[in-house]
């Protein structure tokens, strides 16, 4: 089949996995054509926010076979979001069961090798029945739905321009860590207002003091210092990024550099000779400038993605696509 990804927007597969959670247990989990959800309208969900989702995608490699990156530690984060949100959880092994299920129902959807496209994968709970008071509920679906996708930014070569918000996307103590839909209903707002005045996306300030950088709305956030050490914000209100995690890994390990995970404060970005962001969606997509109240930081590689960059973007992608030995027991080929 002739897959042409619409940037990052839904593309519907043939397949998609659901599972049910009644009287304290799952049901087997089943593949279906039917994308549409039917749920009571009293769904705690719908209502009080609790769910939870992942993202992560399956690769076309250049021999034709399909592979997953990291699956386990999608299937692990996941367990922290259900138990943060009160949900039951799900074994990381037929999380990622579910998962190759229905990536190799929809095998043909993964795009073809060769122009920096994948099946995005979205694995989710919500929390479903009749419920009026604010408490857990007692029923559950896990699904899972798949769409080809292209890139998430116009990049992902070509640095972006990024604003920072005076908005909060989470609490000092509050859920930034898992990944639940209230984190990211609070930051379209601030996400639009940065899109209508021409940046790629909003930056988030550590909510407690508003000097430090955060993250993006749907990326982790590092630089790379002006002596050459790859550095991420420390905090409990970020989410635990799998790709940051695996370019840390790649910094100390294979590019042998220094890893620092400390506070950025904005008033110390000139410290900084390369920034990115980093996800799944985002991939690794270089920041050019940060434009803040009425000040604007340009970074050194403002017009394309700096070298230590650069490499970082080769490995990772080498590592996702098949081109570059999987070095640490992230690969599951299907
Ligand atoms: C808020 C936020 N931060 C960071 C990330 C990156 O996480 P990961 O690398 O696990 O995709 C995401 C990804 O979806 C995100 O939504």
């Amino acid at each position: 089949m002739d897959i042409k990804p619409k940037g990052f927007s839904y593309v519907k597969a043939d397949y998609n996995y659901i599972s049910y959670y009644k009287d304290g247990k799952w049901d087997e989990g089943v593949l279906r054509e039917d994308n549409n959800i039917t749920i009571s309208s009293l769904s705690t969900a719908l209502h009080y926010g609790q769910q939870c989702f992942e993202g992560l995608k399956a690769y076309r490699r250049k021999d034709g076979k399909v592979q997953l990156f990291r699956v386990e530690d999608n299937a692990r984060r996941f367990m922290t979001s259900c138990e943060r949100m009160v949900m039951p959880t799900i074994p990381v092994d037929v999380f990622v069961d579910a998962v190759k299920k229905v990536v190799l129902a929809n095998e043909s959807f993964v795009p073809e090798y060769g122009h920096n496209e994948s099946l995005y994968i979205r694995p989710f709970m919500i929390g479903v029945g009749d419920n009026l008071g604010l408490r857990p509920s007692s029923q559950y679906i896990f699904s899972i739905v798949v769409s080809p996708v292209g890139s998430y930014f116009d990049g992902p070569a070509s640095p972006v321009d990024m604003y920072v918000t005076e908005l909060d996307r989470a609490a000092p103590n509050g859920t930034g860590h898992v990944k639940v839909g209230g984190n990211y209903a609070a930051s379209l707002y601030p996400q639009l207002a940065a899109r209508k005045n021409g940046f790629a996306d909003c930056i988030f300030l550590d909510p407690k003091t508003h000097t430090k950088i955060e993250e993006v709305g749907a990326a982790n956030f590092f630089g790379i210092t002006r002596e050459g050490k790859y550095i991420t914000p420390k905090s409990p209100s970020i989410l635990n990024s799998i790709t940051n995690r695996s370019l840390k890994w790649l910094a100390k390990n294979v590019l042998e550099i220094e890893v620092i995970e400390d506070d950025i404060y904005l008033y110390d970005l000139y410290e900084l000779a390369e920034a990115g962001a980093c996800g799944t969606a985002a991939v690794i997509t270089p920041i050019g400038t940060i434009t803040y109240g009425n000040k604007k930081h340009v970074f050194p590689a403002c017009i394309e993605m700096g070298p230590t960059i650069k490499r970082l973007y080769d490995l990772l992608t080498g590592i996702q696509y098949g081109d570059v030995e999987d070095p640490n027991g992230w690969i599951t080929v299907l």
